[in-house]
């Protein structure tokens, strides 16, 4: 959701700053409509607890039509308490500045995920590529059946499922973020196609239409995730004659490509219903698709758990996890070390959001198996002791011929 709004204003002021009962202390990226920070929240009775904090850019915060819309749709998403769904768990305003808390997932967001996948050449395994649909299904379906207090549905539509929005942590959790939230970026889009532009590649043909939506149009989008995630590339490609926004609006349909993988029939089949154009003829519901994956997943034999996705994480991008987990628990320290500091600012979790997702994600792995590992070199260390034990070798031999 990169647009005319995402060029606003960026606060300069130093970290850590205290922002109501928050204190920011790092930067962990920067969205379409939203600033988003690291924060600690303390209690009055001096508990703490990690948040991401979005503080709405001011552009969008000062639309009435679009904070209005906002701050109904985040209400409506505090409700949902699932594993699969990203707890919000404060939405209000200070200073004058619209925010939005919610639990901390550490780890990667699917998109950027593939893209360290794809620069690491290490292929996702096809039973992590399929759980992560599954969870993503998972969090859907419960949204989507959540009823309010008087107990009618609240007809809950997520409106950007899309990779950025699919956390997946470190500990294998999956978990769907910015439920509804979209519904307010769609409200001042208007004729503004930018603004919805960079998620079109993954809208049901209704929603780029800008027609009503049901929960049908995520059981679209999540099919396109599944889909990208199963043939290692984007479900559409813009061309000079057609940009995301046209193909989203025709839906042409494109079957899955071989693969290899087992019952590969019964899957492209299911993909097919899930990406049906008429929304009649489409997957009826999300609870429908996972119905579906979770049969395939059996039958075919390729069911992972979020313990194996979260040691496979672990295995594939160790460095990283110690590092974000270092430079956390030091900024942490600093702030618990009293008057401002200077920190080493955090490796952002995400690259700079762009418009447009990576064009190629990485094929899965088939059929499941251990990601081939890069082959560590000697490093330095290694070669120097090379050396010296060859040094060490023709000392003793001309010793012994001397
Ligand atoms: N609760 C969270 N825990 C950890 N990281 C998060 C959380 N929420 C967001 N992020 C990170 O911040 C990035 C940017 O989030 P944000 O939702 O603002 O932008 P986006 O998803 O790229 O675009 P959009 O505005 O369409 O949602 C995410 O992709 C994710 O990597
Ligand atoms: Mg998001």
């Amino acid at each position: 959701m990169q647009g005319p709004g995402a060029t606003g204003a960026t606060s300069t002021a130093p970290l850590p700053r205290s922002f109501g009962p928050y204190t920011l202390f790092d930067t962990i990226g920067r969205g379409g409509m939203a600033e988003i920070y690291l924060a600690r929240a303390r209690t009055e009775l001096g508990a703490t607890r990690l948040v991401v904090l979005k503080q709405i850019l001011p552009e969008l915060a000062g639309n009435p039509s679009f904070s209005e819309l906002l701050i109904s749709e985040a209400k409506l998403a505090a409700r949902l308490t699932h594993a699969n769904v990203v707890q919000v768990t404060d939405l209000g305003r200070h200073e004058g500045q619209l925010f939005i808390a919610m639990e901390y997932v550490e780890g990667f967001d699917l998109s950027e995920l593939l893209r360290r996948c794809s620069r690491g050449k290490i292929p996702l395994p096809v039973e992590f590529a399929l759980l992560i649909a599954v969870e993503t299904l998972r969090a859907l379906d419960y949204a989507h059946r959540r009823a309010g207090d008087d107990g009618a549905p609240l007809g809950l539509v997520h409106r950007d499922v899309s990779p950025s929005n699919v956390l997946v942590s470190f500990e294998g959790e999956i978990k769907l973020c910015d439920f509804g939230i979209a519904h307010a970026n769609d409200a001042v889009a208007g004729d503004a196609q930018p603004v919805i532009q960079g998620k079109a590649g993954y809208m049901s043909p209704e929603h780029a239409r800008g027609a009503p939506l049901d929960a049908r149009s995520d059981v679209f989008a999540a099919g396109i995730v599944l889909w990208e995630l199963l043939a290692g590339r984007r479900y559409y490609r813009a061309t000079e004659g057609k940009t995301l926004l046209d193909l989203a609006r025709e839906a042409p349909a494109q079957p899955l490509p071989p693969s290899g993988l087992p019952r590969e029939e019964e899957l492209r089949q299911l993909l097919a219903r899930a990406l049906a154009p008429e929304r009649e003829a489409r997957t009826p519901s999300a609870q429908d698709l996972l119905r579906a994956l979770e049969v395939y997943c059996a039958d075919a034999g390729l069911v992972a758990s979020p313990l194996r996705l979260g040691a496979w994480m672990r295995e594939h991008f160790a460095a990283e996890t110690l590092e974000r987990r270092r430079s956390r628990e030091r900024a942490l320290r600093a702030l618990d070390a009293g008057p401002p500091v200077v920190l080493t600012p955090i490796a952002p979790s995400v690259e700079p959001a762009s418009a447009e997702p990576p064009a190629v994600v990485p094929a899965v792995s088939v059929p499941p198996g251990p990601a081939p590992r890069a082959t560590a070199g000697p490093g330095p260390l290694g070669i120097a002791a090379a050396v010296v034990a060859l040094l060490l070798l023709a000392a003793l031999i001309a010793y012994r011929q001397g």
